[in-house]
């Protein structure tokens, strides 16, 4: 990626192409006004008669304006100027991306940078634009054999206030830090299950940790985890031909004594239900059921990178959840690291399994917060649709905290309850407690059932099913990076505050 400032006024600036913003009802932005201006009144003209009307989403590609030397140059609508909200700006900014790859410029400044939102500043605005350049230019073609042929452009985002050079220039950087950690994330969680294996994942870490100082791995192995009494994890493992890895990743940032933010991602390589089989078309996607594995690595590569101020523990639990003889089935008991004892009635709900050891193992860090991501329950999709990751918690202002680095990195979440009421779903007449809770408030259930696991410390659970991946069709199944910018939005929170 390459990516600059420039604050070179439009008129003087090489640009071979240029995308600028129109307000609805063809308002034109300052750069708009310039433009039209050099062309003599040329732009305001042709977007009366083009029935372009600025709406977002409404792009118009123009080449070789009169009285200028522009090439290209495209218009994106940018809506009500009163209604510009950030989820908006992303919005624009990735229209743009996506259809600027149908115009060919080698050089394209981008102006979108003078578009006002409200309580923003213009590091807000270069960071997105970084994100969103990062998102389009995003491909997996690794099993492609014929590849997509793919120009990256060079790319000069327009500072129309040069005082704010610095702090937009550190905006650059941790936009394609962030974006690099996503494009991370996207990789690990698009590679198939064949490739994509418990001790793959494993490897990835061991990989991460060569990368970057600061960084201790540990895996432990199946009889490790026997020998620690991770009945409920290793359930699940003995279907599978794939032997089960437990992934701990440090990073180092700070002094010893600060406690750790632990990071827990659910690592199911391949979710088939096991012997509750699921039918074989809601199994496809089951791929991108280690999505939260590939976020707790997408972050700590963040965290590195940005060598921020903070300890971070990555935990993953990774598994294969397979049917067959030898896999674990209904009605079975297990005991979990904790001590409690689990009734199985599915099989397929074997992430909160996995969790629960994996947040009873991490008491022995002593962190400050817990926060698990998991592709967890169907239910969050039904509740919250693929826009917002669901969030519950036990602690209020970790809450807070998470819904306010989702608003600032335009990764949200939306909050359900984990009321006591819900607890009782889960109660079984031979164990402690049942791994379903049956359909209503499936998301919520899941929750309450981690929350028994994780009554030693500040906890929040983000249920990524909805958001991680879009895997509703077929054809345009991949992953999104969700919720890494969320998580190192409240990490570098967490370093500043
Ligand atoms: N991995 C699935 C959840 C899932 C479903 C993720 C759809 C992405 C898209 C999880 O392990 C699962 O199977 N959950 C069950 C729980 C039920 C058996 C209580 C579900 O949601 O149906
Ligand atoms: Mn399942
Ligand atoms: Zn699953």
């Amino acid at each position: 990626m390459k990516i600059t400032l420039t604050a070179t006024a439009p008129d003087k600036e090489k640009h071979t192409g240029l995308i600028l913003g129109v307000y609805e009802n063809n308002e034109l932005t300052p750069t708009a006004k310039l433009i039209d201006k050099l062309s003599e009144g040329y732009l305001t003209k042709i977007l009366a008669q083009s029935g372009f009307q600025g709406k977002v989403g409404q792009n118009l590609p123009l080449f070789h304006l009169r009285g200028t030397a522009i090439e290209t140059l495209l218009i994106v609508g940018c809506g009500n100027k009163e209604k510009l909200t950030e989820p908006v700006f992303r919005k624009i900014v990735t229209g743009a991306i996506r259809a600027l790859s149908t115009v060919s410029s080698s050089r394209t400044v981008i102006y979108l940078t003078e578009l006002t939102i409200k309580n923003q500043k213009l590091a807000w605005k270069v960071n997105q634009i970084t994100q969103a350049i990062g998102d389009g230019y995003y491909r997996f073609e690794q099993f492609k054999t014929e590849k997509e042929p793919l120009k990256f452009p060079e790319f000069a985002l327009y500072l129309p206030d040069p005082k704010q050079r610095h702090a937009c220039e550190k905006a650059i950087e941790t936009g394609e830090i962030i974006a690099n950690a996503v494009a991370f994330t996207k990789n690990l969680a698009n590679l198939p299950s064949n490739i994509c294996t418990p001790s793959f994942l494993a490897d990835q870490a061991k990989d991460l940790g060569k990368l970057y100082k600061n960084l201790s791995i540990k895996i432990l192995d199946e009889p490790e985890m026997r020998k620690l009494g991770m009945g409920a994890l290793l359930a699940v493992a003995q279907g599978s031909a794939e032997p089960p890895k437990f992934i701990c990743v440090e990073y180092h940032g700070a002094a010893k004594s600060k406690a750790p933010v632990a990071l827990v991602g659910k690592g199911v390589t391949f979710d088939s239900g096991g012997n509750s089989l699921k039918s074989p078309d809601s199994m496809v996607g089951m791929k991108y059921d280690m999505c939260g594995a590939a976020t707790v690595l997408g972050v700590i590569k963040a965290a590195a990178g940005l060598q921020l101020p903070i300890n971070v523990v990555g935990i993953i639990p990774a598994v294969e959840n397979m049917p067959g003889g030898t896999a674990y089935k209904p009605e079975d008991i297990l005991t979990s690291l904790s001590g409690q004892t689990i009734e199985v009635i599915s099989t397929d709900a074997e992430g909160r399994l996995i969790l629960a050891d994996a947040l009873t193992y991490c008491e022995r860090y002593k962190p400050e917060v817990v926060i698990d991501i998991a592709t967890l329950t169907g239910a969050v999709v039904i509740a919250l649709g693929f826009h917002a990751t669901g969030l519950l918690s036990n602690d209020e202002k970790l809450a807070k905290d998470l819904l306010a680095a989702g608003l600032e990195s335009n990764d949200r979440a939306w909050q359900l309850p984990l009321w006591d009421d819900y607890q009782e779903q889960l109660k079984s007449p031979f164990a402690d407690m049942a791994n379903t809770g049956g359909r209503p408030a499936g998301t919520i259930t899941a929750a309450c059932f981690l929350s028994r696991f994780s009554k030693n410390f500040r906890w929040a659970h983000l249920d990524v099913a909805g958001t991680a991946a879009f895997m509703m069709n077929t054809i345009e199944r991949k992953a999104t990076g969700r919720p890494v910018p969320l998580l190192v939005q409240y990490l570098i929170d967490k370093a500043h505050g």
